[in-house]
């Protein structure tokens, strides 16, 4: 009853005079692209579906070298993340799979286990100080942007992770890929590794096995050490100290430890029985600290039969859904011309939500659905619309001033939800 009153007055501010505010940017990769993105589609092209994407679904081929499979919906396959910053991929290591060393430049990233069990680690540039644990199902670990990090299956069946970065195209740059798999000469290769000759050669025709590669590096960077101590590669919440506008003061450096960046309470579901029929467990800076800083978080989302995230907002940040289980059935409504991207989305479907558009799910299956949400921001926040309305002190006139509904719909809303006045 809410939703047609919004839309008819929103018909008077015409469309045209908010051209100017860009909701999104979907990737036109015929058009030249440039630093922050590719080009944007004209929006009069722009479906639904360049915001869902469905190959996150499909397991990836592991029959490889490294007996792992990435799948990216990054903007050159999923055009809708383009400009919002945010993307997601799939992980699939088959028994024995490795994530080889490497970084990701251009964003911090954070995965959630969605079956079995990943040992994850990451090493500090600061002090080289290595941040490793295994994981089991429904764990979430975070890795601060560009620090070198790796993973692989410690278990005895195959494992699979859904992981989400700040950035639409976070790049990729394994080590030794980057070392041995060019033609960069090998007297430079050992000149600047300290590897000696017979590795050098070994690994122009295979890759190096990490566990030689990395105590080299170690015993390497120990002689740089303290004097990298002005980089600051994460920023853990010390909720005891004040914060600011950017999150969280951090935690000593000395007291942090992976803990930090590892949370369980994923892994658990959420208590649905309410008025919504839906759970939302939040990793974000306050539950999570060692996200504070990094420009990511996560959430759980549990939606029973009939359970609905009324239409809401994240003031700080764009966010994306991964269906894990279930059918959810999701929108956004653009701020420019008001335009409705709504989709039915099944297990292994991928929706990205602009920064700040109202949006809306809702459980449209017959079973429980559960999501795995990725925000941009440590503290995305969330405001929902009605409760924001009819939850509060807002005397009822001004309600009804400002929203056009009736006296009747006002008081049975409040009523509802708790609201006075
Ligand atoms: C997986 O990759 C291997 C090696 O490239 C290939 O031989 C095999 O056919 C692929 N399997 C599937 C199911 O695509
Ligand atoms: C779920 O929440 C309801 C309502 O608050 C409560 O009565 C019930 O005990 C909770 N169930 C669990 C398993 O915590």
């Amino acid at each position: 009853m809410f939703l047609p009153i919004l839309f008819t007055i929103s018909l008077h501010f015409s469309s045209s005079s908010h051209a100017s505010v860009l909701d999104f940017c979907v990737a036109d990769p015929s058009l030249p692209d440039g630093p922050a993105g590719f080009s944007c589609k004209k929006p009069a092209k722009v479906t639904v579906d360049d915001f869902v994407y469905h190959a996150l679904g499909i397991p990836g081929n592991t029959s490889n070298l490294l007996k792992i499979a990435g799948t990216p919906a990054f903007a050159p396959q999923f055009p809708g993340i383009n400009g919002l910053g945010i993307s997601i991929a799939r992980l699939d290591l088959a028994v024995d799979g490795v994530r080889p060393i490497h970084t990701h430049p251009g964003g911090s990233e954070i995965l959630f286990v969605v079956e079995r069990t990943i040992c994850a680690g990451f090493i500090s540039s600061s002090a080289n100080t290595v941040y490793f644990k295994t994981l089991y199902k429904g764990d979430v670990m975070v890795f601060p942007q560009g620090l070198l990090q790796f993973g692989f299956n410690s278990g005895k069946t195959p494992a699979l992770a859904i992981i989400s970065f700040n950035n639409p195209n976070p790049g990729l740059q394994l080590l030794d890929f980057a070392l041995f798999a060019n033609n960069l000469p090998s007297e430079i290769v050992e000149k600047v590794t300290f590897l000696d000759d017979a590795q050098g050669h070994h690994t122009h025709t295979a890759i190096t096995p990490v566990k030689m590669f990395l105590p080299i590096l170690f015993t390497i960077s120990l002689l740089f050490s303290s004097s990298h101590a002005s980089v600051l590669d994460f920023c853990v919440a010390d909720p005891s100290l004040p914060d600011g506008p950017a999150g969280f003061s951090c935690k000593k450096p000395a007291k942090v430890t992976v803990d930090d960046f590892v949370y369980h309470a994923l892994a658990i579901p959420g208590n649905t029985s309410n008025l919504i029929k839906a759970a939302v467990t939040p990793a974000f800076a306050p539950q999570f600290p060692g996200v504070n800083g990094l420009g990511i978080s996560m959430l759980r989302l549990d939606l029973a039969v009939g359970g609905v995230v009324p239409i809401h907002t994240h003031p700080g940040g764009s966010e994306i859904v991964f269906v894990v289980e279930g059918t959810i059935c999701a929108g956004f409504i653009s701020s420019s011309a008001n335009t409705v991207y709504l989709k039915t989305l099944y297990k292994g479907d991928v929706m990205v939500f602009p920064q700040g558009l109202l949006h809306f799910q809702f459980n449209s299956g017959k079973t429980p659905a559960l999501a795995i949400i990725s925000f941009n921001s440590p503290s995305p926040g969330l405001q929902l619309v009605d409760f924001a309305l009819f939850a509060n002190n807002l005397p009822s006139e001004i309600v009804e001033k400002v929203t056009f509904l009736d006296e009747a719909q006002v008081k049975k809303l409040k009523a509802v939800l708790g609201g006075t006045g």
